[in-house]
């Protein structure tokens, strides 16, 4: 009896052991891919291991490459034309393959067996989004800069990835507070890492304004700076300031390099300019912008504020000069207007804009706001792009081409595209990262809300109330990073970190391949990449 024990529970450790053999390795890719199959053995790339590229694109993505493994471990690889080189074991292929695939404009596959990595892609796009995957199948210590490893092991694992959105958007307000040009490329790779293709930069506000117009050079010396930031919450009051001057601007020049640098990560800059409100840094600058005439100073305080640009010809000569310069920095497709929170009570009282009013037969100050949008948007238009704006551009009647973005809730996005317009979902329930991630005396100060990681998980951009037609028109959705109480990098990074994970699976996954337990798996990897980089995030998960 005891012999036949003993053999059971031999027979019983060896199944055992054998299981833990065959178990499959956890991955942990965010966000989830399309289809994942991990197979059995893996990939050492060594400084041997050769990159092999088929054309210009390919060795572009391969250099990206090169220099991410380069930067974090002693291995140095070194690209081959697919001509040069007879062997192929030991390879890193990166092949662009438009022959029949269903991959898309973004999509790509990753095959890891043994003796070769291949990645697929029809474009430049999907093999940079292989490489992000590749990258996170890497061991989390990578990114250690206690650790330079001099081998990296990868699973054999097969994938095919598609995104579900074509816009995946994260936006930062560098206004309320700026951050240098370093921070902003870190927060360009971050965006990368998750496979966001649109950086939505926030850079004209009524407490400052942030980058470099050479017509208009007061811009920088007077608009980019005020006199001092508020202390502590604007609800509490009295109201106290720290009575120090604040402020800056990029300069052309660094906007170039930064435009440039999100290019070569597949990332499009849509720059924000607002009008007609949320513009008093630009009317301290420029008091003739004003239907009083002023003088103003950049606000020192958070809010809403009543002087607005006055819709007179100069100024739209102004924002065309401004915007002709913005076009000419930034060459993606979008241009943002801003367009939100403009109070009417100058209008109201204004002379030039009653007469205006009259004179184009519009009956409401908000139709006047319509016509502002619309001559900006022709103009925007007219060179060859496409205008974007907060909700409030519907208001008084949407100008002909203009996409939404929906702030105030859903219901614009749901206008917009019943109107049959383009929209970017970005409610401030589910998409407002200045807002609370849990219970608020556990947290630094924030403007309030309660956006949990779990929240922002359980986001669906598509509202129920749109017939498949009208779905068509949600490009995505967009994470917005307002600044009034953030004023670190380090603060920055902790409101984003992890809630933006979670976005980029809202964005790219198909909501039958999410799942919120498996979710909660993968992000705890990802905490171990953050403090390898030495990120700052919010590491509790709150049910
Ligand atoms: C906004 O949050 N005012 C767009
Ligand atoms: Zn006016």
């Amino acid at each position: 009896m005891k012999k036949y024990l003993i053999l059971l529970l031999a027979i019983f450790m060896i199944i055992l052991s054998s299981c833990k053999e065959n178990s499959p390795i956890m991955v942990h890719i965010i966000p989830q891919p399309e289809s994942v199959k991990v197979l059995e053995g893996q990939f050492i790339v060594n400084s041997e291991t050769k990159l092999i590229v088929d054309s210009e694109e390919s060795f572009l993505a391969a250099e990206y490459l090169a220099d991410q493994i380069a930067l974090y471990s002693n291995i140095k690889l070194i690209s081959y034309k697919l001509d040069e080189i007879d062997r192929s074991k030991n390879s890193i292929r990166l092949i662009i393959d438009q022959n029949g695939s269903d991959l898309g404009e973004e999509g790509y596959k990753l095959d890891v067996e043994d003796e070769s990595i291949i990645i697929k892609a029809n474009n430049a796009k999907g093999l940079f989004w292989g490489i992000q995957t590749l990258t996170q199948l890497f061991p989390a210590d990578f990114y250690s800069e206690q650790v330079r490893l001099t081998t990296l092991s990868i699973p054999n694992i097969r994938i095919k990835d598609t995104p579900r959105f074509k816009y995946r958007g994260m936006h930062l307000d560098v206004c309320r507070h700026m951050f240098p040009v370093e921070f902003i490329k870190k927060y360009i790779d971050l965006l990368a890492m998750y496979k966001f293709n649109t950086f939505h930069w926030h850079l004209t506000e009524d407490q400052g304004w942030r980058i470099e117009i050479k017509r208009y050079p007061k811009l920088a010396e007077i608009a980019a700076y005020r006199d001092s930031t508020l202390i502590g919450h604007y609800r509490n009051k009295p109201h106290k300031w720290d009575g120090v001057r604040y402020g800056g601007y990029y300069t052309q020049e660094e906007v170039k390099e930064i435009v440039h640098y999100a290019a070569a990560r597949n990332i499009t800059i849509i720059p924000e300019i607002e009008m007609p409100g949320h513009s008093l840094a630009a009317l301290a600058a420029y008091p003739e912008l004003a239907c009083t005439g002023g003088p103003f100073r950049p606000a020192t305080l958070w809010g809403v504020f009543e002087d607005v640009y006055c819709p007179k010809e100069e100024t739209f000569d102004f924002l065309e000069g401004v915007l002709t310069e913005v076009m000419e920095l930034f060459p993606g497709e979008y241009i943002h207007i801003g367009g939100d929170e403009c109070p009417k009570t100058r209008w109201a009282a204004c002379d030039a804009c009653q007469q205006l009013m009259k004179k184009e037969g519009l009956e409401t100050e908000e139709e006047l706001q319509s016509y502002f949008i619309r001559r900006i948007e022709k103009f925007v238009n007219e060179h060859g792009r496409k205008l974007i704006g907060w909700d409030e551009i519907l208001e008084g009647g949407l100008s002909p081409n203009a996409t939404v973005m929906s702030w105030r809730g859903t219901e614009g996005g749901i206008a917009a595209s019943q109107q049959g317009h383009d929209a970017v979902m970005t409610p401030g329930s589910h998409c407002y990262f200045d807002h609370y991630q849990a219970d608020p005396e556990s947290q630094p100060l924030a403007i309030g809300g309660l956006t949990t990681l779990k929240k922002v998980y359980h986001y669906e951009p598509v509202p129920e109330e749109l017939t498949d037609d009208q779905a068509k028109h949600i490009l995505g959705a967009q994470g917005n990073v307002w600044t009034e109480y953030i004023p670190t990098l380090e603060h920055v990074e902790y409101m984003i970190l992890p809630r933006m994970a979670a976005l980029a699976e809202v964005n790219w996954s198909r909501p039958e391949k999410k799942n919120w337990d498996n979710f909660q798996r993968r992000i705890k990897h990802h905490f171990k990449i953050y403090e390898a980089l030495g990120l700052t995030y919010y590491s509790e998960i709150i049910e």
